[in-house]
């Protein structure tokens, strides 16, 4: 057994590790080698905000390793070095900052910049003091204050708690109502399909759906790929009544008219917008007809996030997310289950995003 400072690895799970690592960045991936590519260019500073497991310290040692980004790693100074000497880990030119022990002057211009945020929303100066002691906080603060060009948090099972900070302090993108999340499934063909709000909001409005619409057709032209959105639902254009088909239709006729040069449709079953045959013989009318869909936007978080897990699990398809669409500066929360890999694409997303 191997100690790795988050769990006792059996020799079989390292050769695991071992076998992610050696997929690295993923270059066989169509969608992404460009995005890596890309990143290389011009590598931008990325906060971690909970980087004390194996997991974040690997990663950020490819990432150093890649030229894909300068890490700047916030936790438990201790625990990182052990966790780093157990598992050979060596990261040049790489910071650490353990919050609690950051000068006075530094914990305090801090805590008066989240007061100066948050003072009209119910936070006293004490208050913004222990809060400005999280390191969620802090690392949102980084980028607000510019000493970071992006915030990746987690690995997490509270994804809630651990986006408040980045909404409460960096804030979402001039003319953006709401932030939501995508993930990117590719099947064993390499054929990718672009799913959300995956992991943000729960019940949204068909005017909420509109924004979503909007983040993510550009989110999908950032891949390079030209979206065909499918509003989904348990109906085939008009095929059932009730409130959710009628929430996704008037989505559809809204957004057809706010982005007149979206190939968008719905609403529609997943698998009729999926299947360009079944399409041209049935709806030949839609606008999905010609190819079928590539992005699917789902009625509500329960289905979005059940429906990418998933395939995840069983259909033996690679995802990359959550992608978190709409912040003023690139934050991605990450989930518990993300690889190596996927944290090491993660982070090349946000710093091309960094980029622009
Ligand atoms: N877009 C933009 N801003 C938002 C959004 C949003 N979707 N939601 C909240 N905010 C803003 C609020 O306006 C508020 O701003 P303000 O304080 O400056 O006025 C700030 O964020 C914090 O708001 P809260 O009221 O504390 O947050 P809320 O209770 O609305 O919760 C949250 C926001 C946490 C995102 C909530 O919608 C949520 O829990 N979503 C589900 C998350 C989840 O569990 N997903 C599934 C698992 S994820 C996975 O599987 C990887």
């Amino acid at each position: 057994a191997i100690e790795t400072g988050v769990a006792r690895l059996s020799v079989a799970d390292w050769e695991v590790y071992h076998q992610q690592l050696e997929k690295r960045v993923g270059i066989n991936q169509k969608l992404m080698s460009p995005i890596i590519a890309q990143a290389r260019r011009q590598p931008k500073r990325v906060v971690f905000a909970e980087a004390d497991t194996y997991k974040i310290l690997k990663a950020a040692q490819i990432l150093v390793d890649e030229h894909i980004a300068f890490p700047i790693l916030l936790g438990d100074k201790k625990k990182i070095r052990q966790i780093m000497e157990d598992n050979y880990i060596e990261i040049d030119r790489c910071e650490i900052i353990d919050v609690t022990e950051q000068p006075e002057e530094k914990l305090e211009a801090y805590a008066q910049m989240l007061y100066q945020k948050r003072q009209r929303k119910g936070v006293t100066l004490y208050d913004a003091r222990k809060m400005i002691l999280d390191r969620n906080y802090y690392g949102a603060m980084m980028v607000h204050a510019d000493e970071a060009d992006a915030l990746i948090s987690g690995l997490t099972k509270e994804y809630a708690r651990i986006i408040r900070p980045a909404l409460q302090v960096i804030g979402v993108e001039p003319g953006v109502n709401r932030v939501a999340g995508m993930y990117i499934i590719t099947n064993a063909k390499g054929e990718s399909y672009f799913f959300a709000d995956t992991t943000v909001n729960a019940n949204p409005t068909a005017d909420e759906l509109v924004d979503i619409i909007g983040l993510t057709a550009r989110k999908v032209r950032f891949f390079g790929i030209e979206p065909r959105m499918a509003v989904l639902s348990y109906s085939n254009f008009g095929s059932v009544a009730g409130e959710q088909p009628e929430k996704a239709l008037l989505a559809v006729q809204k957004a057809k008219q706010k982005y007149p040069n979206l190939i968008i449709d719905g609403e529609i079953q997943a698998n009729v917008a999926l299947d360009t045959q079944l399409l041209q013989e049935n709806y030949p009318f839609s606008d999905l007809a010609e190819s079928g869909a590539n992005t699917l936007i789902f009625p509500e978080l329960t289905s979005g996030n059940i429906s990418y897990k998933l395939l995840q699990e069983i259909g033996g398809n690679e995802a990359i997310g959550p992608i978190l669409m709409g912040m003023k500066k690139p934050v991605h929360v990450l989930q518990l289950g993300s690889s190596i890999r996927e944290i090491v694409n993660m982070v090349a997303i946000a710093v091309v995003e960094a980029q622009h």
